[in-house]
């Protein structure tokens, strides 16, 4: 299969090019878009067999279900039953944008497999002009887990999608660099206290501050069998080829590090502008030392890149779990399987 690339900036008629993706999807076939957390992989969520063309595409597990993209807040209602004042209140705040609201699905209207069997739906009203553009003038809701193989980092850049999903899926639109970076948040409003099942752009703090005190399981609690979780988070994630280490922000200790690995290894470092100049084998920036927002925007990026490089161990640095520094946590913990450098 050929994958068509269509570029949609701000700065051409791009009608002719949402025309194409429009008539793909109309068509049962599934389409890349950026959205401002990542590039999704998106098919109409009432196709069934569109719907396992995603799955099959990224090679995802059948029990791990899909975000449901609307265009419209109103439309909420066509696919979610008994819908909360706290659901209300967070789309109120936070849509468009990176909140993924999972609520009580209404039944026979989604095609079985965005649910996977649950009774619940993620949805989410994301907050991109390209993503809108292209939900508004479809006029069909989209499932759309993020663009890249299973198991891989989420694309940020149309590039990644083309080397993970090239000659696979019919139709990437280039929107450009996606802006966050990392997924968008998850919390659950089924429960009788809202839990954040993926921590994301739209934080505790902000969540909080719209709706009162809201759980976050932290990663240690998140493997204990009762803490409710998203289905996906069981799964390997964000994980480059050679093994990842979290490692403290410290001169000293990256030091030691690299001196300590060096005989035998080839270090790939991912860490803020001022350890540019540490001695590892490849270096790739994290964006300026306690900038939370350039740290996430550049993540996958950096994580991909050392799949381009003979690394054959990379340290990446780890920062505090404020803001979007617990979603920027979560995703290293995970691409690092929990594991820390130890001298
Ligand atoms: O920012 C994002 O959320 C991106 C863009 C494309 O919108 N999408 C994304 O989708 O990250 P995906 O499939 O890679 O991650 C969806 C996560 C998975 O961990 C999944 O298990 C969870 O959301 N999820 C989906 N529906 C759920 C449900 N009904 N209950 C619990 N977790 C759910
Ligand atoms: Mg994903």
């Amino acid at each position: 299969m050929h994958t068509l690339q269509l570029a949609v900036d701000d700065f051409v008629d791009n009608s002719e090019n949402y025309t194409q993706a429009v008539d793909l999807l109309d068509n049962g076939e599934v389409v890349a878009f950026p959205t401002e957390t990542v590039y999704g992989l998106g098919a109409v969520a009432t196709d069934e067999q569109a719907v396992k063309k995603i799955f099959a595409a990224k090679g995802r597990p059948s029990d791990n279900p899909l975000i449901v993209h609307i265009g419209t807040a109103e439309e909420v209602s066509l696919y979610t039953a008994n819908i909360s004042e706290v659901a209300k209140k967070c789309m109120e705040a936070f849509w468009p944008g990176p909140l993924t609201l999972v609520m009580h699905a209404k039944p026979n209207i989604l095609a079985p497999s965005v649910t996977a069997g649950l009774q619940t739906v993620g949805i989410r009203m994301p907050d991109h002009p390209v993503a809108l553009k292209l939900l508004q003038t479809l006029k069909k809701p989209l499932a759309a887990p993020s663009a890249n193989r299973s198991g891989k980092p989420s694309p940020t850049k149309a590039s990644h999608v083309f080397e993970d999903l090239q000659g696979i899926i019919p139709c990437i639109l280039d929107g450009g660099r996606t802006g966050i970076g990392v997924e968008s948040t998850v919390l659950d409003v089924t429960l009788s206290e809202p839990v954040i099942l993926r921590p994301g752009g739209v934080t505790k703090e902000m969540l909080e501050e719209v709706i009162g005190p809201v759980l976050e399981p932290s990663f240690e609690q998140q493997k204990i069998e009762s803490t409710p979780k998203a289905p996906g988070m069981k799964y390997t994630h964000y994980a480059p080829d050679a093994p990842v280490y979290l490692i403290d922000a410290d001169e000293g200790i990256i030091e030691a590090a690299i001196a300590n690995l060096k005989s035998g290894h080839k270090v790939a470092l991912l860490a803020p502008e001022c350890f540019k100049e540490m001695k590892a084998d490849y270096y790739f920036s994290l964006g300026e030392a306690h900038d939370a927002e350039q740290m996430s925007a550049a993540l996958y990026d950096a994580l991909r890149a050392c799949d381009k490089t003979a690394a054959t161990i990379i340290l990446a640095t780890a920062t505090s779990k404020t803001g979007v520094g617990t979603a920027i946590m979560n995703r290293l913990e995970k691409a690092a399987g929990g594991n820390w450098y130890q001298p």
